[in-house]
């Protein structure tokens, strides 16, 4: 009984450290020795690295929230084929946007692309950004490559984030020598449509940082919610489980791919049901975070692999991209 006391004690003193920075009541002795704190809400240049699908939507939204972007990738023409998407996408926004107003539209999209400049020298770049957000390839190497090189060549009160889905922030955090100035922002795809913004702070975030981080997902007109660098933070620590116990009552023959679907869907008032989502999300995607999250925890049981999601991924089969996974796709 004490113990669990203790346990929901500590756990609640750890929630209100985490919530305490929202609120901005932050330890004054300690701010002062951070150059962020001087620059509350003040970012303003912005890198993103990484044009693919969440790089170019974080790029798009942080540019039509006036905030002056550049965009990082790897040759040209990813990044030529990047900005028309982004291009593409603003014209969606505008055309609901601007109704009946076709300048008005115009200016909004040539505005917004303005403010995007691009580069496959993030080197060259760096020294000029408030915030730099990273959304490349989900692997730990590439990944710490790119934020030691960059953090040599960063002004020291720039922020550093990661977009990443799987890994934990402090491990990427690792190889930098800002810790302190280091969190995680967790977008949604598609990021112009997606409203939630997880904002993740290591033990090492300040509240200055963890606050910009806040402040600055706001301005993006998202909704951040603030989590501890625990795998999947709150929308992938519930949902890949839950996408992984349906696979398990499908193997167990408890009911069928369409029964645990139609029961989730009208019985619980999802969208979809757990196997049409895993479908749509990917199985090879769903496979790759369950697999990390069990060979780094491996006794959590519901990070279990499932033989059924690895024959599907073997046999090619990854859900509505290639056309079969739980269903079959036209
Ligand atoms: N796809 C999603 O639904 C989703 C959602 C939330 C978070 N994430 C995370 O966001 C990150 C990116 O995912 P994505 O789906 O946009 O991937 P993506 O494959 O669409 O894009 C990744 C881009 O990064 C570029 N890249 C790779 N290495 C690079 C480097 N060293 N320097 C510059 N550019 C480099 C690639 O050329 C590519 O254009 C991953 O960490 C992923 O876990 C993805």
């Amino acid at each position: 009984m004490a113990s669990i006391f203790h346990n929901t004690a500590s756990k609640l003193a750890s929630f209100q450290y985490l919530r305490r920075s929202t609120f901005g009541k932050n330890v004054p002795a300690l701010s002062a020795f951070f150059s962020t704190s001087s620059r509350r809400g003040a970012i303003k240049n912005v890198m993103v690295v990484g044009s693919g699908l969440m790089g170019a939507g974080i790029a798009q939204v942080a540019a039509v929230t006036n905030h002056q972007v550049t965009l990082v990738d790897q040759t040209n023409a990813i990044l030529t084929k990047s900005m028309r998407s982004i291009e593409k996408s603003l014209g969606r926004v505008a055309k609901k946007k601007f109704q009946d107003d076709a300048e008005g539209a115009n200016k909004f999209v040539t505005d917004a692309l303005s403010r995007i400049t691009v580069t496959t020298e993030p080197h060259s770049a760096v020294g000029e950004v408030d915030l730099l957000v990273e959304a490349i390839v989900e692997n730990i190497r590439v990944k710490h490559k790119l934020f030691s090189d960059l953090d040599k060549a960063a002004p020291s009160h720039a922020i550093f984030a990661s977009n990443t889905s799987s890994l934990p922030i402090g491990e990427i955090a690792s190889v930098t020598n800002r810790k302190d100035r280091f969190g995680g922002l967790h977008f949604f795809n598609p990021v112009p449509l997606m409203k939630l913004v997880e904002v993740i702070r290591i033990s090492e975030t300040t509240d200055e940082t963890f606050d910009a981080l806040f402040q600055f997902s706001k301005e993006l007109g998202k909704v951040p919610v603030a989590c501890r660098d625990t795998p999947g933070f709150i929308v992938n620590r519930l949902l890949v489980p839950y996408l992984l116990e349906a696979i398990r009552m499908l193997e167990r023959g408890d009911a069928s791919a369409k029964d645990i679907d139609t029961a989730m869907k009208l019985g619980a008032g999802y969208p979809m049901g757990p196997l049409e989502l895993a479908d749509y999300v990917g199985l090879d995607t769903t496979k790759f975070i369950i697999d990390g999250w069990h060979e780094k925890y491996p006794d959590v049981q519901v990070f279990n692999p499932s033989e059924i999601l690895n024959d599907l991924v073997a046999r090619e089969k990854l859900g509505k991209k290639t056309g079969e996974g739980f269903y079959k796709y036209d």
